[in-house]
């Protein structure tokens, strides 16, 4: 029997057989994922099992040891974080993720002057989060968590990314900041973008929007599921999140 049309479709991102480390320690072994647009992806697992260093390696700031990494089809192997942000790969860091001593304004200048990005695009995400507009020439290190989050995210998304990819965005926030990042987070997949997002604090409110979870441990992936499906599970709560997850 011939498959059905969408097993032909190219994903958004694919990742091969992805191997990475530091010195002598291969940190992630062999991973393998897939990331589509206007959907959100969820990677979830204890700390130091790697995730940070595996988006590290799909934005190109580590190099990959193995394996490939495709956006839209096209290889990336071999090409530097900024060539891959240029072909749609979005990539905003856990922490050090936005210059301190610089204007929120100023973060966002930087980025579209470097890139040769139109102004307009400054405008652009200003729309999406009006606090910044608000606090256009406030030094970003003075910024809350929450907003200094919101301008790291504005900063990637002025490359108009087909992927943006965040490392725990919502962690340390404070619970109504949470609730607005978590909406402006949907706000850009229900644009088309594909969110590739690592999960650590707030499952319970994060899981039911993910289309697909990926389980890291160890530097691999052990599973695969829905995250509505998975937020179900008995058993996940104990396995990889203690006992973070309220039960109902
Ligand atoms: N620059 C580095 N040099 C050497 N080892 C590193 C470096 N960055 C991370 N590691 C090691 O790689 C392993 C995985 O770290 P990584 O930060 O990728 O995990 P993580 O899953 O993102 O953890 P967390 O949930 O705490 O953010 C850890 O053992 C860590 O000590
Ligand atoms: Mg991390």
């Amino acid at each position: 029997m011939s498959k059905p049309i969408w097993e032909y479709a190219v994903p958004l991102l694919n990742v091969e057989n992805l191997t990475s480390g530091y010195g002598r320690n291969n940190i992630i072994r062999g991973i393998s994922l897939a990331a589509e647009e206007g959907s959100i992806t969820a990677i979830i697992g204890p700390n130091g099992a790697g995730k940070t260093t595996l988006v590290q390696t799909i934005a190109g700031v580590v190099d990959a040891r193995g394996g490939s990494v495709r956006l839209g089809g096209e290889p990336l192997d071999g090409m530097s974080a900024r060539e891959r942000a240029r072909r749609g790969l979005g990539y905003t860091p856990q922490l050090r993720n936005v210059f301190g001593a610089l204007s929120v304004e100023d973060n966002l200048e930087v980025v579209t002057r470097a890139m040769r990005l139109p102004h307009d695009r400054v405008d652009e995400v200003f729309e999406l989060f009006p606090i910044l507009a608000e606090r256009r020439k406030q030094r970003s290190g003075t910024l809350s968590g929450g907003q200094r989050q919101q301008l790291a995210i504005a900063s990637s998304l002025l490359m108009r990314p087909r992927l943006l990819i965040l490392d725990e965005p919502t962690t340390g926030l404070a619970p109504q900041i949470v609730d607005s990042l978590i909406e402006q987070i949907c706000v850009i997949e229900r644009s088309g973008t594909g969110v590739l997002w690592i999960i650590e604090e707030h499952p319970s409110q994060i899981l039911p929007l993910c289309e697909r979870v990926f389980l890291m441990e160890s530097g691999q992936i052990h599973h695969e599921a829905n995250g509505p499906q998975l937020l179900a599970d008995p058993g996940f709560a104990e396995m990889f999140l203690g006992a973070r997850i309220p039960q109902a």
